[in-house]
């Protein structure tokens, strides 16, 4: 059986070998003194590397050892990084956690324990690359674009845009208000041959309805009173390039029926035009409505919706994402006190509590909205409930949907804690790791398995 392949850097040629002397029965071990050696070396397909932050020039430092592990990573993001620090400098090995390394472990390092960190990274490792050969990507992602999302139903979300992206095929993205519709949009853009080319947002509810049509094909001087000069549509302006028709249930009937000529043709007429204007533009359209419905009442076309949902996608509301709610409030807090230069610990229990049992009604963008509130306002080294202003009535629901054996409902109550352990220590894996009593590996593999990813 051909050893796994674990790469050493470490610039003490004594600890080196000592390390390499301890470890060699069990793995095919490559050695390296320094950040470039290590990036050459990065291609020989080591799965593991333990990796020293004291590198020369900087061997008091850290910088060079970060810079190593940040390299490394770009070249190989499913490589297992483990720091080795000294033992004062914790700082250091955190900042290495939160660019992506594995864990860390302080000097001098006991070999025993290195063994079994090892052992699990390389378990670790050899999941994950049979999960990228059966899913031709690795694990889950956490962050899709500006995306965020574990819960199986963005990962489906995700998978979606990343086949109908290289398409010019239509797609309809419903979902409530503050869902992510928008950007589900734009990532569709920029992952297209289209994305140097405009993305065109017309929001039809937004306009009156008799300027709609100016505004979506645009007009010809004299083409009505106070036409003064020439102007074109959006649709024009999208040429090449990307439409999306936001709050498109709300296009009044007699300019969908022109709307459908320039789906079906991909032709336009400007109001007071004489000539037909050949067009180029791919169509993604959003509504909060139940078009279906909207049909029934006839308030739009049957053939409209056909066209424009050659491929529909609902984004399900917040509240039946529960990971979601986790991973993006986990997110939203660290971005906003940066912004503000604040530094927070996390959330308390109370506010853990009710960001779980809220109910989200203005989904993402509500979240956003109250967190970034709340990261102004707070006083404490924790996000409270009421710097969140969310206090529960009596009628909040428990997700219980689908809970169906002993089994599922332990899964369901394991993940459910983890998370809420990550959220009140901001996802710092140490803290929550000696919350919860387990070590990091274990609680690195319990997050894998639940899909709360990290999110750097
Ligand atoms: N999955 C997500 N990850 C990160 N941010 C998100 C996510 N979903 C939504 N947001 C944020 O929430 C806000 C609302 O998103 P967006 O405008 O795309 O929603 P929408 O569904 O188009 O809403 P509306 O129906 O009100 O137009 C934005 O600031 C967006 O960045
Ligand atoms: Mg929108």
């Amino acid at each position: 059986m051909t050893k796994q392949i674990l790469m050493i850097v470490e610039d003490d040629l004594s600890i080196r070998k000592q390390m390499k002397w301890a470890l060699a029965a069990d793995y095919e071990i490559i050695t390296v003194g320094g950040r470039k050696e290590a990036l050459d070396a990065a291609v020989k397909g080591a799965q593991v590397v333990t990796l020293d932050l004291g590198l020369p020039p900087d061997a008091d430092g850290a910088g060079e050892g970060l810079l190593c592990l940040k390299e490394l990573l770009r070249i190989d993001p499913y490589l297992k990084v483990i720091i080795i620090t000294g033992n004062t400098d914790k700082a250091n090995a955190h900042e290495g956690i939160s660019s992506g390394a594995y864990d860390y472990m302080s000097k001098p390092v006991d070999m025993d324990e290195l063994r079994i960190v090892l052992k699990r990274a390389f378990h670790v490792a050899e999941i994950e690359r049979e999960n990228k050969e059966l899913k031709g990507k690795a694990g889950i992602d956490a962050v899709f674009e500006d995306i965020l999302g574990t819960s199986s139903s963005m990962q489906d979300i995700f998978s979606l845009i990343t086949k109908v992206a290289p398409t010019d095929v239509p797609v309809l993205i419903t979902g409530e208000s503050g869902t992510g519709k928008e950007l589900v949009a734009r990532a569709i853009h920029r992952r297209s041959s289209r994305k140097d080319e405009p993305f065109i947002a017309i929001n039809c509810g937004a306009i009156p309805e008799n300027l709609l049509e100016s505004e979506l094909f645009g007009h010809e001087k004299g083409a009505f009173t106070g036409a003064h000069a020439l102007k074109l549509g959006k649709v024009e302006l999208a040429n090449k390039g990307t439409i999306f028709f936001d709050e498109v249930g709300e296009l009044p009937l007699q300019l969908q029926v022109k709307l459908l000529r320039f789906l079906q043709e991909q032709e336009i007429e400007r109001i007071g035009g004489k000539k037909t204007i050949k067009v180029d533009v791919r169509v993604l359209a959003a509504t909060n409505r139940d078009l279906e419905q909207c049909i029934a009442e006839g308030s739009f076309r049957e053939d409209m919706y056909y066209r424009l949902s050659l491929i529909h996608t609902k984004i399900p509301p917040l509240r039946e994402r529960k990971d979601d709610v986790i991973l993006c409030a986990m997110a939203f807090l660290q971005r906003f006190a940066k912004e503000h230069g604040k530094s927070f610990k996390g959330f308390t229990t109370a506010a853990v509590d009710a960001i779980g049992g809220y109910r989200w009604p203005g989904n993402v963008r509500e979240l956003e909205n109250r967190i970034k509130r709340a990261v102004i306002m707070a006083e404490g080294k924790r996000i409270t409930d009421k710097d969140l202003l969310i206090s529960l009535g009596g009628d909040e629901e428990v997700n219980t949907d689908e809970i169906v054996t002993l089994k599922d409902n332990r899964e369901v109550a394991e993940k459910e804690f983890i998370g809420r352990a990550l959220l009140r220590h901001s996802g710092n894996i140490s803290r929550t790791a000696t919350e919860l009593s387990v070590s990091r590996p274990t609680l690195y593999d319990l997050m894998k398995k639940h899909g709360l990813g990290s999110m750097e």
